[in-house]
């Protein structure tokens, strides 16, 4: 779908709307449009079902920040994007970023600690060794590889596991399994199959920390005896998911960004002091929960003067919000030094991203440790034979070829 049908006439626009030919880190025409000319604008799913999509910050702010959008997935008008993430979303016991307040704040608070600033700065080091481990390996003899499997996959993923108290000798399984379920392609048996495998590997594993403990959030879960099993594992695969995907995609997309932006590359590299900068620029400008985040109004709701009734879906398009001129001037330019801390890219309000202090530190490490370790750093193929990830929920590339 090209999503064109607003241009002219003011029919729904059909969602996902394709991104440009050659625009690939710019949202899809036809959406950015609506942000200009009809921002909370009528849209329908791939199976003909309606939904609003909200698509400037300030609304979105308004959507998200509201608690009479709810984000439970198993109320009807609820929006997905494919059958797949329906089945995902509705198959298996929800975890808590598909549930409201006061559940949502109680499983929530759970995990407050784990992934509070200062605690996750403390890991600065270890991540940091990890990230020059990673380097010495893909560089040992070598002048080119693939970025995403040797360097921003495995990262976020070990830091994970550690985590977590997951074995990271079982990445390929889960690695897959995950790729399964943010597939936009998935029929939904090989969603609901990959989830299954993907919970019984989290029930066991937090029957196994009963008797084996370590200092891992899974046993910690265990330990304080409020959750069963199941509701450990829930939030357990939750945290796997979300810990490694998001982070991954983030550090290839921004590598490539910078290459295709050589001044903006330049002025990182003249003055590494804008890395934290650089990376709120980056999560802006990329935006990599590139199809927006979910709601569905449990009251009729006016927002961007437009009334959302009672049990209707809502999109808000974080990425389009990015880019609104309201808040980031010339926001379809990428600039390292801007200060873009008010991006949505972590979304807002009571499900703000829980990991995101997490996400900033290992992106900065990782930019940092890639532009300082090969300043040769250079694309190894053409631009154009960069494999996007058009088709999944996360946006991101699924290979990165890079020479030194
Ligand atoms: C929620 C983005 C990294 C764990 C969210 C949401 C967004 C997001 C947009 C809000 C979803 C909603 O409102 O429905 C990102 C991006 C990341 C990232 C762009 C990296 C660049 C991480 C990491 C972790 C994580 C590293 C964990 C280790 C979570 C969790 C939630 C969440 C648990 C649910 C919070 C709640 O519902 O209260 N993330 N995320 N994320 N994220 Fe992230």
């Amino acid at each position: 779908p090209t999503g064109t049908e607003t241009a002219g006439h003011p029919g729904p626009l059909a969602y996902p709307a394709a991104r440009a030919a050659g625009c690939p880190f710019d949202p899809a025409p036809a959406v950015d449009h609506a942000r200009r000319e009809q921002p909370v604008t009528r849209a329908t799913l791939w199976d003909g079902s309606p939904c609003w999509l909200v698509t400037r910050h300030q609304d979105v702010r308004d959507v998200l920040g509201d608690p009479r959008f709810s984000a439970e997935a198993t109320r009807p008008g609820f929006p997905f994007l494919t059958a797949g993430l329906r089945e995902l979303i509705t198959s298996t016991s929800s975890s808590l970023i598909r549930m409201d307040d006061p559940e949502h704040a109680r499983l929530r608070r759970m995990l407050t600690a784990d992934f509070m600033v200062k605690k996750v700065e403390a890991m600065r080091p270890d991540v940091q060794r990890l990230a020059d481990d990673l380097v010495d390996r893909m560089t040992d003899g070598r002048t080119s590889a693939d970025l995403v499997t040797e360097f921003a996959l495995p990262l976020p993923s070990l830091v994970i596991c550690l985590l977590l108290g997951v074995p990271y000798e079982d990445h390929d399984f889960f690695q897959e399994r995950s790729r399964v379920l943010l597939s936009l392609r998935s029929a939904p048996e090989e969603v609901r199959t990959s989830s299954d495998e993907l919970f019984d590997y989290l029930v066991r594993l937090a029957e196994s920390k009963q008797h084996e403990p370590d200092d891992g959030i899974v046993s910690r879960l265990v330990a304080r005896g409020e959750l069963d099993f199941e509701e450990v594992a829930n939030m357990g695969r939750l945290l796997l998911i979300a810990g490694h995907e998001t982070t991954a995609n983030m550090t290839a997309l921004s590598t490539l960004a910078l290459l295709r932006n050589p001044a903006q590359l330049a002025k990182l590299r003249e003055d590494p002091s804008l890395i934290k900068e650089a990376v709120e620029e980056l999560l802006r400008y990329l935006t990599i929960v590139h199809n927006g985040v979910s709601r569905v109004a449990t009251e009729d709701v006016t927002i961007g003067g437009q009334t959302i009734p009672a049990g209707e879906g809502v999109l808000c398009t974080i990425n389009t919000a990015n880019r609104d001129d309201a808040v980031f001037p010339g926001g379809d330019t990428l600039d390292v030094s801007r200060d873009a801390r008010r991006h949505v890219a972590f979304g807002f309000g009571v499900h703000q991203c829980l990991g995101q202090p997490l996400a900033r530190v290992e992106l900065q490490i990782a930019v940092e440790t890639l532009l300082r370790r090969l300043p040769g750093l250079r694309l190894d193929v053409p631009f154009e034979d960069v494999p996007f990830r058009h088709d999944m929920a996360i946006y991101g590339v699924h290979s990165l070829p890079i020479a030194w």
